[in-house]
């Protein structure tokens, strides 16, 4: 009998045939407490868990006792608890490389069009307000040249880097825990303290996960660092930045706008006050979603459960040690 999965996250339909070629798969809507209980069956038996964007802690562990491995169609993974996960010996596998390039070049969407204003002005030509040459107060400010603080220097901070270095010119900033060799020989980038990085960058760029420390990492005293002229981006993870001092920092103008990809609550309650700031770009955390990558990051995530399954956690594990 084939091992039994639990998909809570539609796959394209090859994709969902490959994985049922190696287990018995029952597909749920989410992970609610609601769902558990009404598969209350499936979620016992389960060896495997497949999906993203969903809570997975000890209390759903508790409902699935028979658990060995969870692959998430996603870089980030603060969504699991991984103590529980270790402390049950569950493996907990993840998309590190797919999505590399696209979430880069949503870092550099969010650069673009939070300095050159794109979103502003192109809803001013659709209200009409185009009706004669522009003036000052459609202006942007230049992105090429101006220098980039990368704050999280992984990979996807070197593939950002790597833009801003040959596609616009930029000196390139980075704080990180540890010195990038790569990003310093092939990209002149300079390590320095996050003090530094606010207070030189005209870009600061953050591409955080999130963990205790990172945590509200942005806050009143760092923006207050940073310069009037200073664009603020996020495409890491939200709860890195403390939203109310951000709204205030950008209303004050102590920084001149900010570029979000992600919000402490996703997703963005209406209600949000940076949704009525004219100088910050929102989007729907879209960093990975292209066509082309979503279908990558989840053929990864079946192989990397067909892998784990098999006790296989050479790649994109994050705790092969309870192996
Ligand atoms: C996206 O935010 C991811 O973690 O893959």
């Amino acid at each position: 009998m084939k091992p039994s999965v639990v998909l809570y996250k539609p796959l394209p339909d090859d994709l969902l045939q490959r994985l049922e070629t190696h287990f018995s798969v029952t597909q749920v809507p989410d992970l609610s407490p609601e769902t558990v209980h009404q598969h209350a069956h499936v979620f016992e038996q389960a060896r495997g868990l497949l999906g993203a964007s969903e809570t997975v802690g000890a209390e759903l562990l508790e409902k699935m006792p028979a658990l060995q491995a969870t692959s998430t169609i996603s870089v980030g993974y603060d969504n699991f608890d991984v103590n529980a996960l270790n402390a049950r010996k569950v493996l907990l596998m993840h998309t590190p490389t797919a999505l590399t390039e696209t979430v880069a070049d949503t870092l550099m969407a969010l650069i673009l069009s939070s300095a050159r204003r794109v979103v502003e002005v192109a809803e001013r030509v659709k209200q009409g307000e185009w009706t004669k040459g522009i003036g000052p107060d459609w202006f942007g400010t230049d992105v090429h040249h101006k220098t980039i603080g990368i704050v999280g220097m992984g990979r996807i901070g070197l593939a950002l880097a790597q833009r801003a270095h040959f596609g616009f010119g930029m000196p390139v900033l980075y704080n990180a825990r540890r010195q990038h060799q790569e990003a310093e020989e092939r990209f002149s980038a300079r390590r320095c303290d996050l003090d530094t990085l606010l207070q030189e960058a005209d870009f600061v760029c953050s591409i955080l996960p999130l963990t205790e420390e990172t945590r509200h990492l942005f806050g009143a005293e760092q923006f207050t660092k940073m310069k009037p002229s200073a664009i603020f981006i996020n495409a890491g993870r939200g709860p890195v930045v403390d939203e109310p001092a951000l709204i205030n920092a950008l209303k004050n103008g102590e920084i001149h706008a900010a570029g979000l990809d992600v919000f402490e609550q996703e997703p963005l309650p209406v209600s949000s006050e940076l949704l009525t700031l004219p100088n910050v770009v929102a989007l729907p955390h879209i960093g990975s979603a292209t066509h082309e990558t979503r279908y990558a990051m989840a053929a990864t995530a079946v192989d990397n459960l067909v892998a784990a399954l098999n006790g296989n956690v050479e790649k994109n594990c994050v705790n092969p040690q309870v192996r």
